[in-house]
């Protein structure tokens, strides 16, 4: 293992595989319920959390984590998609992680991407999560052109909770999960990078080779909307990036 901390301030652990990364990430949490037992905060959805959700349930299980008084906000769903579709991101992380452990649904806050004014429900769950004291942690994922949630190149560090167009990169990266791609919707909703950059601590996970490249642009490259995974450098000593080797192996930190 491997830490690393730059001079402006964020951290990064690098661990030999997906699996230790996970277990390390899963420590933070567990570290951060058992300090602050009604934290606000949020995990993405992807490939990437996968052995982290298994990782935290099997520690729920033995009941070494209670997630009871957890205020949880999810980051992102597809446009129009209710939780009940088989498609919507919040559904999966229902069935993925949350029913799988003991946080209750009066807790549970999913981005409302189903409402028929969707501009409008976007700033309610924004006032929502205000309300609540904003994201005590936020565990992100990265996509491969650097989107942090659903918030694309392009997106600036001021931007909050609203509708997006997704990328044809993104829209490609999402395909494979889609039973049919037709249907899938060009818009999303995101929660944006100043919900982020507000959160008291900021955990990204990367792993696989296909991530080496845009991680080693997001932190060694310009901060720039270009690359939104760059803009989470603004928040300095409340960034932690954990990735495994295969993702770290184009990173030159010095
Ligand atoms: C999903 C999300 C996205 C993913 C990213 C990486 O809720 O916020 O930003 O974290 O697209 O996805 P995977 O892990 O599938 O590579």
């Amino acid at each position: 293992m491997l830490e690393f901390k730059h001079n402006e301030g964020w951290a990064i652990t690098i661990a030999t595989d997906h699996r230790t990364v996970s277990a390390l990430v899963a420590d933070v949490i567990a570290e951060q319920v058992a300090a602050t037992p009604n934290i606000v905060w949020s995990l993405p959805t992807g490939s990437t959390p996968i052995p982290l959700f298994d990782i935290l349930a099997a520690r729920a299980a033995r009941e070494e984590i209670d997630f009871r008084n957890v205020v949880f906000f999810s980051l992102d769903d597809y446009l129009g998609l209710h939780p009940s579709d088989p498609n919507s991101l919040s559904g999966w992380l229902q069935r993925e992680f949350l029913n799988r452990v003991n946080v209750q649904p009066a807790n549970v806050h999913l981005i409302p991407a189903d409402d028929p004014i969707p501009g409008e429900a976007a700033r309610h769950y924004d006032a929502d999560l205000t309300r609540c004291g904003g994201f005590d942690l936020v565990v992100l994922g990265i996509g491969e052109n650097g989107h942090i949630a659903f918030n694309e190149p392009g997106s600036e560090a001021s931007t909050r909770t609203r509708v997006v167009e997704m990328t044809p990169e993104t829209r490609e990266q999402a395909a494979g999960y889609w039973n049919d791609q037709f249907r899938m919707p060009g818009q999303a909703m995101t929660i944006g990078m100043a919900n982020i950059l507000e959160a008291r601590q900021i955990v990204l996970l990367v792993t696989g080779s296909v991530k080496a490249t845009v991680l080693a642009e997001a932190l060694t490259g310009d901060i720039s909307h270009h690359v939104p995974a760059s803009i989470l450098r603004l928040a300095g000593a409340r960034l932690h990036i954990f990735a495994d080797a295969s993702a770290a192996s184009q990173l030159n930190l010095n």
